[in-house]
């Protein structure tokens, strides 16, 4: 099944976000943005995935907290419940269930491929769990669920959505037409968002690097200092290169993502750093702002109820494509 016409007569869009840590400028430019953008012209189908978040070690209860933080996250962004479905991973059992069968169809060679994997277990001092190793299994089960047409992420689930639709083609390939293939979209602009003290690496949840992190609850105050002390280059030349200039390039790339505009285009309006710092700083917190008014108006009671109403629109979708996956198998009924 490479496409399928959906009820509403919309593509089907589905994505998630984890509830660790918290949320950060690469999460809104690469993602989040993007989310807020689709639900017009979309059938719009957005997860806290909890699960996954338990691939790495948790206290007690730092889960529920970290998912009512997250929802009204979403929420102030301008995730609209009414339009969009919104809803905690676990809360649809079929989740898990699907999971497991896409452990199936997914090898063990195309896991030990993946470079989340790889760094994510690398830097882990404490216990690699097995789920850490086949989280992506689970991340195509969250996707083929919903007959999901685009799954719009930033650049660093590239990898994870080709073994999603790997796992998809070897499954309707094996047992019958089944699941959609799903397509990726990433944002032209901000599908990368870099630490500001090391543009090297992109902007983490999971690294500790406060000054290089852009956090969405960061006071302005706190923003305006990390741009100005974001780390850029001696030659003095404001010029979009990825490569050769990774610092600058982040700040060009990141007033493009809020800007709108084109990151090249951009360069020629600077002759020295401070001004384009100053105007990056400036961009970003025209954005973060009203975020940050609206999230203060959200209290978790509300936001527990919308997610719960979330999950029952979400069964809706997922109850009947898991009943056809095991039909496809043929698991006695
Ligand atoms: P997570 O929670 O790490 O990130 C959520 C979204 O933010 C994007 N992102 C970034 N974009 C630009 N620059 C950055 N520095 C940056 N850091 C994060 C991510 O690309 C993502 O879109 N595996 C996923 C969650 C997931 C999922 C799914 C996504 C589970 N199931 C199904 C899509 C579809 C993850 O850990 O995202």
């Amino acid at each position: 099944m490479s496409s399928t016409a959906q009820p509403s007569g919309r593509p089907r869009i589905f994505s998630g976000i984890q509830p660790t840590g918290s949320t950060h400028l690469g999460n809104y430019l690469g993602a989040l943005k993007n989310w807020e953008a689709l639900q017009d012209d979309h059938d719009a189908v957005y997860c806290i995935v909890d699960l996954h978040a338990l691939t790495l070690p948790k206290e007690p209860g730092e889960v529920t907290r970290g998912t009512l933080d997250i929802a009204k996250m979403l929420l102030a962004v301008g995730i609209d419940p009414e339009r969009s479905t919104l809803f905690v991973q676990s809360h649809v059992r079929e989740h898990a269930e699907l999971g497991w069968l896409m452990q199936t169809v997914t090898s063990f060679g195309e896991l030990s491929r993946m470079t989340q994997f790889k760094d994510k277990s690398e830097r882990s001092s404490k216990f690699v769990s097995s789920a850490l190793f086949s989280y992506p299994a689970l991340q195509a089960a969250d996707i083929l669920l919903y007959d999901t047409n685009v799954v719009p992420v930033g650049d660093d689930q590239r990898q994870h959505l080709e073994l999603s639709r790997d796992a998809a083609i070897r499954f309707n390939s094996r047992y019958g037409d089944t699941f959609v293939v799903p397509e990726h979209r990433i944002p032209a602009a901000g599908a990368r968002v870099m630490d500001l003290q090391h543009p090297e690496n992109k902007m983490s949840k999971s690294i500790d690097s406060p000054q290089g992190t852009i956090g969405m609850l960061d006071e302005p105050k706190a923003i305006e200092k990390k741009f100005k002390r974001a780390v850029t280059d001696n030659d003095g030349e404001v010029r979009y290169d990825r490569e050769a200039k990774p610092g600058v390039s982040n700040l060009l790339d990141i007033l493009a993502g809020c800007t709108g505009e084109e990151p090249a285009e951009l360069a020629k309006n600077y002759s020295q750093y401070g001004p384009l710092k100053a105007d990056t700083a400036a961009a970003v917190l025209s954005v973060i702002e009203p975020i940050q008014q609206r999230l203060a108006e959200i209290d978790d009671a509300d936001a527990a109820e919308i997610l719960h109403r979330g999950a029952d629109k979400a069964r809706e979708v997922a109850v009947p494509v898991m009943e056809r996956a095991r039909n496809a198998i043929g698991l006695l009924p």
